[in-house]
């Protein structure tokens, strides 16, 4: 008898497999009953919500929405047919490449339906068999599966520890004894789950020198950081050294979809041969309409992004005046960490602060290192002062009601981010 292929799917086994097999919707797969905000109905009650990329909190901004309610009156909900090679192409989506390429500052962009596809269809559309692909280990799925979606045999795929440089180094020093090809860095820009910076500065200076090539995922960069929301490229002083600059949209564009920005030559290339784009039908004239308004919205968000900051820098104070440990807050993302915490027991403080109405999701090895839990918090430039004190008030509650041991030592931080 041979094993049937859904034999697994009656097990425990797999992603989440004991919330699956438990049939659960509260820690994975919650039902949100409202729409995108600072406070969101949950188990039918409000929370304030710190579980959202809505970083600039433009999923609630009605100018937005105004614009996708005109372009479906005339467009639909998913027009134009097609795919871009065929009959998908429109003006509106070359003038929207045209202004990204422009914010990025590169000469040419191309629009992605999802950042994930997006991901990997630039990457398989320019790596081939004996090139030599580099990653960082806390590199996001796509990225993995990006390099995987290439594929180069797996031995031609090199990690090096978390924003490490010393191992950056080694490793293309040691890629470039044995090299018969290209070589490509792929890092993200803002490492999403711990919120700390890609050390852009000195990868852009190594890839030089190792003659390397360097794709930049700024998912949660764009629009964030920089004086002008250009990213991390911008914030590190090195956007013109990333060859090519991508980001997605379902983040501080609260929107769906991604786009990848380099030389018109190499854009072109990625145009003809990214799979997941030439294969699939373009993005729809809702988004690109809305994308466009959304981006004259992030361009002129210093406001929006002075507030974003401000929220994570009180956020994070007050967590650290409770004795949590919060790690860098170079960005807005507020990454708290606890020791020890088991499935169970984090389980437990996750439930604690939704029963006091606060939504924040806590994630555990292998997103982070083992030996510790992270509560990540995610900030808006919307929230208020009142929402981050009555946060607050809960984490303290927490500490005390579960008499939280919070000392972290040296080495375990440098577990999680790696050595500079
Ligand atoms: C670093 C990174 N890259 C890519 C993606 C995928 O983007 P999207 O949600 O637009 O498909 C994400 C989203 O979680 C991300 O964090």
């Amino acid at each position: 008898m041979h094993k049937d292929i859904f034999a697994k799917c009656s097990t425990a086994e797999g992603y989440f497999g004991q919330f699956r097999a438990q049939g659960d919707r509260y820690f994975t797969l919650p039902v949100m009953e409202s729409t995108p905000g600072t406070v969101m109905k949950f188990n039918g009650k409000d929370h304030i919500m710190w579980s959202i990329n809505n970083y600039l909190g433009l999923a609630e901004n009605e100018e937005v929405k105004q614009v996708a309610v005109e372009t479906a009156k005339e467009w639909g909900a998913s027009g134009p047919m097609g795919a871009r090679m065929m009959s998908g192409n429109t003006v509106d989506h070359i003038q929207l490449e045209q202004q990204l390429a422009e914010f990025a500052h590169k000469e040419s962009s191309i629009l992605f339906n999802y950042g994930y596809l997006g991901v990997i269809g630039t990457i398989a559309s320019l790596v081939t068999k004996d090139d030599i692909i580099v990653i960082d280990k806390l590199d996001h799925a796509s990225i993995v599966d990006a390099a995987i979606a290439t594929g180069v045999d797996r031995r031609n795929i090199r990690a090096f520890n978390h924003n490490d440089m010393d191992s950056l180094e080694k490793t293309l020093k040691k890629v470039n004894e044995v090299r018969e090809k290209g070589v490509i860095v792929l890092t993200e820009g803002v490492y999403g789950m711990t919120g700390d910076v890609a050390n852009l500065k000195e990868i852009t200076a190594l890839k030089d020198k190792y003659e390397a090539r360097l794709f930049v995922d700024d998912a949660h960069g764009v629009g964030v950081m920089g004086e002008n929301g250009g990213g991390t490229g911008e914030y590190c002083g090195v956007q013109d050294k990333i060859d090519i600059y991508f980001g997605t949209f379902a983040k501080a564009f609260a929107s769906i979809g991604g786009f990848s920005a380099s030389s018109k030559e190499v854009v072109e290339w990625i145009r003809y041969n990214a799979r997941t784009q030439v294969f699939a039908k373009s993005l729809p004239m809702i988004y690109v309409r809305s994308l466009k308004k959304t981006l004259e919205l992030v361009i002129n968000g210093q406001e929006r992004r002075r507030r974003l900051f401000e929220v994570s820098h009180k956020l994070s104070q007050g967590l650290r005046d409770l004795g949590f440990f919060v790690g860098k807050v170079e960005t807005p993302i507020v990454p708290v960490f606890v020791p020890l915490g088991d499935l169970r027991v984090t389980m437990d403080w996750i439930q604690y602060l939704r029963n006091k109405g606060i939504f924040v999701t806590g994630v555990m090895y292998p997103v982070i290192p083992k030996g510790f839990m992270m509560f990540r918090i995610i900030p808006t430039a919307n929230h208020t002062d009142e929402q981050i004190e009555t946060t607050l008030q809960a984490f303290r509650s927490l500490r005390e009601d579960r008499n939280l041991k919070l000392e972290m030592d040296e080495s375990t931080v440098s577990r999680i981010y790696g050595k500079k």
